[in-house]
């Protein structure tokens, strides 16, 4: 062994064991400012939004909290604020037994929430080409990300008209979508570009309400678009967003596809795009 190997020992023995480096990628710890409750499945909340945080309305990031053994537990949601919002804000189904939401339902303002720091999502406008009508096709907590996307000036910017259609098995599954909507028209930012340009179509599958109904089956009868007094989807004009479980994304993009619509993606845009909705 060489005085170099002995020399060092010593010195290593002399000097105290360094902290680990802070992991620049760990999640971030942001604070609950407001919770509401919609129904004992559904809730949203919002938490604080450090500087750092970029992302583009309609993506999604992983966001959790701490296990027993302090390591993080973090699921998938979509950001359902806009981008240009100070906070985030979240749309969450309660599980009981789900890992996460069990005890994310109980969060109260002041509470630690974490935050990834690296969103994504396909479910942005870049992902789509010009068009003139764009419909936002959602089910359950798949309102999210057009929770965030009905409140960017952008949307408007680039389409004529925007469609937002919401089905979930109830009526008071679509609190959220619905007052949300009707308080637009009061935002300082969008207030002026939603009036006459957007429109939420909502339906029940398990319960009578204005329109029931399954998308999938609105869609094959014409009857959405009766109702909203448009014409059948046409690729020339028409753009759209699919958000919900995986069979009604699959079973609504074979309705885009038969319309002639092609998948686009954030490298390649085209004339629609899915997301699946997030749960815990
Ligand atoms: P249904 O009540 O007929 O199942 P879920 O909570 O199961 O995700 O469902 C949310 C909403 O999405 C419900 O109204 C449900 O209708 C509807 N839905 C479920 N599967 C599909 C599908 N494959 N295509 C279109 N809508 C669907």
């Amino acid at each position: 062994m060489s005085s170099d190997t002995t020399g060092t020992a010593a010195e290593n023995a002399a000097t105290p064991a360094a902290a680990p480096a802070p992991n620049p990628n760990a999640p971030t710890e942001e604070t609950v400012l407001a919770v509401e409750h919609y129904t004992d499945r559904l809730f949203r909340f919002r938490i604080t939004r450090p500087r750092s945080f970029r992302f583009r309305s309609g993506e999604f990031v992983m966001i959790g909290l701490p296990k027993e053994d302090g390591r993080p537990l973090l699921r998938a949601y979509s950001v359902a604020s806009p981008a240009w919002d100070e906070e985030l804000e979240f749309y969450s189904i309660k599980v009981p037994d789900g890992p996460l939401t069990s005890r994310l339902c109980n969060i109260q303002p002041g509470d630690k929430v974490l935050l990834a720091r690296k969103p994504t999502g396909t479910l942005v406008l870049d992902a789509l080409l010009p068009g003139k009508r764009l419909y936002m096709f959602s089910t359950g907590t798949g309102f999210a990300p057009f929770a965030s996307l009905v409140r960017d000036p952008d949307t408007y910017e680039r389409y004529e008209e925007v469609i937002v259609t919401h089905t979930c098995r109830e009526v008071a599954e679509l609190t959220y979508s619905r007052n949300l909507v009707a308080d637009l028209i009061n935002d300082p930012l969008v207030g002026e570009m939603v009036e006459g340009k957007l429109r939420l179509y909502t339906s029940c599958t398990r319960e009578p309400h204005e329109h029931q109904g399954r998308i999938t089956d609105l869609i094959d009868s014409g009857q959405l678009f009766r109702d909203l007094g448009v014409p059948p989807l046409d690729p020339q004009t028409d753009r759209a967003m699919i958000c919900g479980s995986m069979v009604m994304i699959q079973d609504t993009k074979a309705r885009m596809i038969r319309a002639g619509l092609t998948e686009g993606s954030n490298a390649a845009p085209a004339e629609f795009v899915i997301e699946k909705a997030f749960a815990g």
